[in-house]
């Protein structure tokens, strides 16, 4: 069995490459087809066995906050007007087994500081990190309930990579290491969007990873990196000197939704195989003349 049982969501970013939609609308709230990306991420941790999911939210995401709240208004109409489907995707928001908590990270320092914001929340127990913007897509095990496993056979911190062009390094931390079993290395270097020709391999880290409390005393000592942020890529770097620190190149389609590319990308696949849509859709497109 698994010790593991919170999942941190860094969701306090300002979401620029979206304004205006994000002047007023948490870029997490955006939907590709009819949800959420923050609730994409959260069934995926659920679906991975976690059971406190901790938000770590800016002060412009209380749309969040209030997504996995109670919704009495909308649920007494829906159910005075017989809404059964309806009232059930509602409720389904947030399932039984499942227990929310909110930290406010008042300044916007980087993806580390937000995790170390969480450190009260998650205490002295390895946990999950889940980036909603790294939207992953699969048939069988999603990306977490891959990780899960993973942590459970070699336990340490493990960190979610795929293989990206060279030439786009800059936008990623970057990994490298010996290969210690199928689709898991030893991280023995990371670095944070190094050049092309700085960076050591062309393994990614895409938003997910599983962490010991460890990160926390870590990340406290951790300097303002690039962009002038604490990140949590230093954090790591820090961690495996002490710690296997692994990555684990996950099966599954990744769409980078915190860009507009990877976003419309996301919107069109999912459509594809939405269950009302899929077949009008498919039309749609078929005839459109591009
Ligand atoms: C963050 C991390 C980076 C990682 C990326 C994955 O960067 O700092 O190491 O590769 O997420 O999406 P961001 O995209 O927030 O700039």
């Amino acid at each position: 069995m698994s010790t593991l049982k919170k999942v941190v969501f860094p969701v306090a970013g300002l979401g620029t490459r979206f304004l205006p939609a994000t002047k007023a609308v948490a870029k997490e709230m955006l939907a590709i087809v009819d949800k959420p990306l923050i609730q994409y991420a959260a069934e995926e941790a659920e679906k991975a066995g976690f059971e406190t999911l901790i938000f770590v939210v800016g002060r412009t995401k209380n749309s969040i906050i209030d997504h996995f709240d109670k919704a009495y208004e909308l649920e007494t109409e829906l159910a005075m007007r017989n809404k059964d489907a309806l009232l059930k995707i509602v409720k389904d928001v947030v399932p039984k087994n499942v227990n929310c908590i909110f930290v406010r990270q008042s300044e916007a320092l980087g993806l580390g500081h937000a995790v170390l914001c969480a450190e009260s929340a998650v205490g002295n127990e390895p946990f999950a990190v889940i980036l909603p913007d790294d939207l992953i897509c699969n048939d069988g095990k999603n990306c977490m309930q891959q990780m899960v496993e993973v942590f459970n056979q070699h336990g340490g911190s493990i960190i979610g990579t795929q293989t990206v062009a060279i030439e786009e390094s800059g936008k990623y931390g970057m990994v490298a290491g010996p290969k210690v079993a199928d689709r898991v290395s030893m991280v023995d270097e990371i670095i944070e969007k190094p050049q092309p020709a700085e960076a050591p391999s062309d393994q990614a880290v895409v938003g997910r990873y599983i962490l010991t409390p460890a990160i926390f005393d870590r990340l406290k000592t951790t300097e303002r990196g690039a962009g002038g942020e604490i990140q949590l890529t230093d954090g790591i770097a820090a961690l495996r000197k002490s710690e296997e620190v692994f990555a684990y190149s996950f099966e599954g389609t990744r769409y980078d939704c915190g860009s507009k590319i990877g976003y419309l990308q996301a919107t069109v696949e999912l459509a594809l195989q939405h269950r009302e849509l899929a077949d009008e859709f498919r039309q749609y497109l078929k005839q459109l003349e591009i």
